[in-house]
């Protein structure tokens, strides 16, 4: 047991007064600023907050895209510097805000995602193609004739078969319509409960949050503000600058 009373074993990722400066014009500026956190296994966090408080660079270090300045992030209890960063990314797999497709069918977009892997053969591209909501015969399709939200789920299906156990998600709906937008905060919930995938999602829309009943961290200016079960926290905030927030005040 650790000071909050989690077994370790729970903990699938951990950071540690974890900070990244970059450079600035004439100095330089703290874009994640000594966070601290326990995400633990099986379930889904929402990282949420105004533009530029630092939700996808806060991402960007799990799987080590970017490298932290200060403190630490552990994964599986080991610091993941420990990782080879193929065998991190794997682990730890990252799907953008915009889903980003290799020209050619669908099947061969699911097929580059792993270098030194199996390809997956037919049965498991039908499987990770159900996985996501998609029809099998999409496989055969030309990835550039797909719509936004088709090309968002086949984006999701390349991460899942590396068979991560943490799935990043940035704003994986922003460029969605708010039906299609539903239907993947329904497909995360599914790939949760099926998985037991452990899901931290990126989003500057607290009630998406409040939809995808979680866990919430909420960021603004680089540093965790508050915490806890979105529901509880979003309608009952403690910090004056979440309320803020959710009031529409902070963008
Ligand atoms: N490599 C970098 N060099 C300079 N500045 C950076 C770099 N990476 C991030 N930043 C700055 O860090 C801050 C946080 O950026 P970040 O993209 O993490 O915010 P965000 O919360 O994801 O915002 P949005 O909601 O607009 O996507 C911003 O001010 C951004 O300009
Ligand atoms: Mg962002």
């Amino acid at each position: 047991m650790n000071k909050n009373g989690a077994k370790i074993s729970d903990i699938i990722l951990r950071t540690e007064n974890l900070g990244r400066t970059v450079p600035a014009e004439s100095s330089s500026r703290v874009v994640i600023d000594s966070i601290s956190f326990e995400f633990h296994r099986g379930k889904i966090y929402t990282v949420v907050g105004p533009s530029g408080s630092g939700k996808t660079s806060l991402l960007r270090l799990f799987n080590r895209l970017d490298e932290k300045s200060r403190g630490e992030v552990y994964y599986e209890n080991r610091r993941i510097a420990e990782y080879a960063v193929t065998d991190l990314r794997r682990k730890i797999a990252l799907a953008f805000q915009i889903p980003y497709l290799f020209p050619g069918t669908v099947a061969s977009n699911l097929s580059y995602c792993c270098p030194d892997q199996t390809v997956p053969d037919d049965s498991s591209l039908a499987r990770y193609l159900k996985l996501v909501g998609l029809e099998e015969e999409l496989a055969g399709r030309d990835s550039e004739k797909l719509s936004v939200g088709q090309k968002q789920r086949v984006a999701l299906a390349r991460a899942l078969v590396q068979e991560p156990d943490i799935l990043l998600l940035d704003e994986p709906t922003s460029a969605l319509d708010p039906g299609a937008s539903r239907t993947i905060e329904e497909l995360i919930t599914n790939l949760n409960n099926e998985l037991q995938l452990t899901i931290i999602m990126v989003t500057h829309n607290f009630r998406q949050a409040l939809r995808l009943n979680g866990v919430s961290l909420v960021l603004v200016d680089g540093k965790l503000i508050e915490s806890g079960d979105s529901k509880a926290l979003f309608t009952n905030p403690e910090n004056d600058l979440t309320r803020r927030f959710v009031k529409g005040e902070l963008r």
